[in-house]
């Protein structure tokens, strides 16, 4: 029996630490939030994803009375991105989230889909993506998805 550890580096900066690009993606996932159609859960999430040319493109997510229809902000994000900009790479994805009450407290955390979406595109373009996850106080950072997703499933796993 071999016991392996695996481990992820994460970085936590405040916001006032962070590069200006950084800042602004930040930013605009926060206002992503007010997109969201959320009648269910009155979860408002917010992306933003910025392109290797620097343009920016946003997401929120959008409910659906079948809940399963539901589709969150991170990949309404990349997906329009991919839909319009198919020739330029995804850089880098901030992701923010307020309930009821406001910015939720601790960063937001994509779900395992998003992470797998957000895996597909550092494989299509052969780029890792920054990943800035957004809490009130602190943002996490990663520099590449396959820090939340170890032992991912890709294209040469069926190889
Ligand atoms: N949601 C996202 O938009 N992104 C995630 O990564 C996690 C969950 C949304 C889906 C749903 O509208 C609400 O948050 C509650 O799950």
């Amino acid at each position: 029996m071999e016991h392996v550890t695996i481990k992820s580096d994460l970085m936590i900066f405040h916001y006032g630490e962070l590069a200006e690009e950084d800042r602004m993606l930040v930013d605009i996932a926060r206002e992503a939030t007010a997109n969201s159609y959320s009648p269910y859960s009155h979860f408002c999430v917010g992306a933003a994803v910025r392109l290797e040319d620097g343009t920016v493109i946003r997401g929120a997510n959008q409910e659906n009375a079948a809940f399963s229809v539901t589709m969150c902000a991170e990949r309404s994000a990349i997906f329009n991105a991919q839909s319009n900009y198919p020739h330029l790479a995804i850089t880098h994805i901030a992701i923010a989230a307020k309930n009821i009450d406001g910015f939720v407290k601790n960063p937001v955390s994509p779900c395992g889909s998003c992470r797998q979406a957000i895996l597909e595109i550092e494989q299509r373009y052969g780029r890792d993506i920054k990943i800035l996850l957004c809490g009130v106080d602190v943002i996490y950072v990663f520099d590449s998805i396959k820090a939340l997703l170890p032992l991912s499933f890709v294209d040469d796993s069926m190889r």
